[in-house]
């Protein structure tokens, strides 16, 4: 007979980039799965929607404000938020910014500031959890790559930090397996936010338009929502998928990827 797995024991989660977007749903659908969440952003004060909507539905979050690319803000905030809720042994590193350009016109400012807050910001994140994760023997690493790791016109360096995030996550793995951590990535394809509507803003083309054409490509003939992401993260994280780590899902409505 098979077992019917255990439900998922309660837990700290940090969400990082959860003021809106893909890292909110992501927050809100761990609280939902049971955990207490650091809704980790750059601004405490932007935070307090994403910690709203958890609390006044029955859960436990915290709000926290940290610029992850910043190895001491990143510190203090893990410290932090291990005194307030508890050792964080979930981590989602979701933050993130899009510079775009043609490599021609790409500055080096642009270039450092999406690798600096999409691998540098992961990796001090992770650092700094991680000491908590091995001293429980547990943890989870989510991070979110992209399909524009498989190379995107305009997207050199978020190309790059995301194909990046992706060796990042398979080394990990093997780093961190010995003590019951699993690391792993979603890739999203396009997700209706607040970075899309910025894409659209910039090549001049109204959002809906944008939606409706991306969606077009789409085999499933839509575009992707924040909870569809949060789903995907939620899997990884849960308590039965404990033998599934250095894996790479793609959330595309499709096989792209
Ligand atoms: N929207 C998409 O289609 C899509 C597709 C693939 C991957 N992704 C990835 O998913 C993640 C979330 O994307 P989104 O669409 O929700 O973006 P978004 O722009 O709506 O939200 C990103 C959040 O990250 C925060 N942030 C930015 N820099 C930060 C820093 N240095 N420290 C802390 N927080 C910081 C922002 O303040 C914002 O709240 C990103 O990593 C993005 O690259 C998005």
């Amino acid at each position: 007979m098979t077992e019917v797995p255990a439900p998922s024991a309660q837990r700290t989660a940090v969400v990082t980039g959860a003021a809106r977007g893909i890292g909110a749903a992501v927050a809100v659908r761990l609280a939902a799965d049971g955990h207490r969440v650091a809704v980790l952003d750059l601004h405490e004060e932007d935070t307090a929607g994403t910690v709203e909507a958890i609390n006044t539905s029955g859960g436990t979050a915290v709000g926290v404000g940290a610029d992850v690319s910043d190895a001491a803000a990143v510190d203090a905030a893990v410290s932090r938020i291990a005194g307030e809720l508890g050792a964080p042994t979930i981590l989602v590193n979701n933050a993130g910014i899009l510079r775009d350009n043609l490599l021609f016109k790409m500055t080096e400012t642009d270039w450092d500031a999406v690798l600096g807050v999409h691998l540098r910001g992961a990796f001090l994140m992770s650092r700094a959890v991680q000491v908590h994760q091995v001293r429980e023997k547990w943890g989870r690493i989510v991070n979110l790559s992209s399909t524009s790791a498989l190379g995107n016109r305009g997207q050199a360096n978020y190309a790059a930090a995301k194909a990046g995030l992706q060796g990042f996550t398979k080394t990990l793995a093997i780093e961190l397996g010995r003590y019951n951590v699993t690391v792993n990535a979603v890739a999203p394809g396009f997700i209706e936010t607040d970075m899309t509507r910025a894409t659209a803003e910039r090549i001049g083309v109204p959002f809906e338009d944008f939606v409706r054409h991306t969606a077009a490509e789409i085999p499933v003939g839509r575009a992707g929502t924040p909870a569809d992401i949060a789903a995907a993260a939620s899997f990884f994280i849960r308590e039965e998928a404990s033998f599934v780590s250095g894996q790479v899902l793609y959330a595309a409505g499709g096989p792209k990827g």
